[in-house]
């Protein structure tokens, strides 16, 4: 990002996308400085892929069925941010570990969004509504999200937000899943907007903010 050029940003997805599409609202309106240049999508039918089309977005289907091997994926991946100049890669709800190599490649720009609170509700298989049934079956009160670097272990990379959400006595995890979700659609592009304006950066498992 140049002079006050928009920060070029990646989207992986495998899901439904309403993420994705509070990300390129926020972008549309302006309210943060950056601009959704692709979305990926491991999934044939993701419906994230018919929001990029919708908005204009160079989008792709990646997978190892369309690249015959996960290093294949790897390389399609990295020469996909490469050509397009990406700058930070947002991961929002994309259901494939990112391999070493790319995190090695992209070093402190590659991002999650967990619908939980780390490090307690998170790690292999605890994603999407499993997070917040066990919420539920632990009886806690208040649930959250979390937005985080990535690194090599699911859910583990240094913490930059998070935001705690209610649990309501009468909640089941569908509920809360919905209540949750608000509060990653307004989350998220606040924390894209940080790195916009190169605020955000990482110190071993400590995220500065820079005034
Ligand atoms: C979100 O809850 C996100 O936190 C998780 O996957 C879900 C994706 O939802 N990683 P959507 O596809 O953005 O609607």
């Amino acid at each position: 990002m140049v002079n006050g050029e928009k920060l070029r940003i990646a989207v992986l997805a495998s899901g439904g996308g309403t993420n994705l599409q509070s990300i390129i609202d926020a972008c549309n309106a302006e309210t943060i400085n950056a601009e959704v240049a692709i979305v990926i999508c491991n999934k044939k039918n993701a419906f994230a892929l018919k929001r990029a089309e919708n908005n204009g977005i160079p989008a792709f289907y990646v997978s190892k069925k369309t690249e015959k091997s996960m290093k294949a994926v790897d390389e399609k991946l990295i020469f996909l941010f490469k050509k397009y100049e990406i700058e930070l890669i947002c991961l929002a709800g994309y259901l494939k570990k990112i391999s070493a190599k790319i995190i090695e490649e992209f070093p402190e720009k590659i991002i999650n969004i967990h619908p939980g609170l780390l490090p307690f509700l998170g790690g292999k298989g605890l994603y999407g509504l499993r997070v917040h049934e066990k919420v539920i079956e632990y009886g806690m009160k208040v649930s959250g999200v979390t937005i985080h670097f990535v690194d090599d272990k699911y859910d583990h990379g240094p913490i930059i937000a998070q935001k705690c959400v209610p649990v309501l006595y009468n909640d089941n995890p569908e509920t809360l899943a919905k209540r949750v979700l608000t509060v990653e659609h307004s989350l998220y592009p606040m924390v894209i907007d940080g790195f916009a304006q190169k605020k955000i950066r990482c110190n071993g498992r400590k995220v500065i903010f820079d005034a």
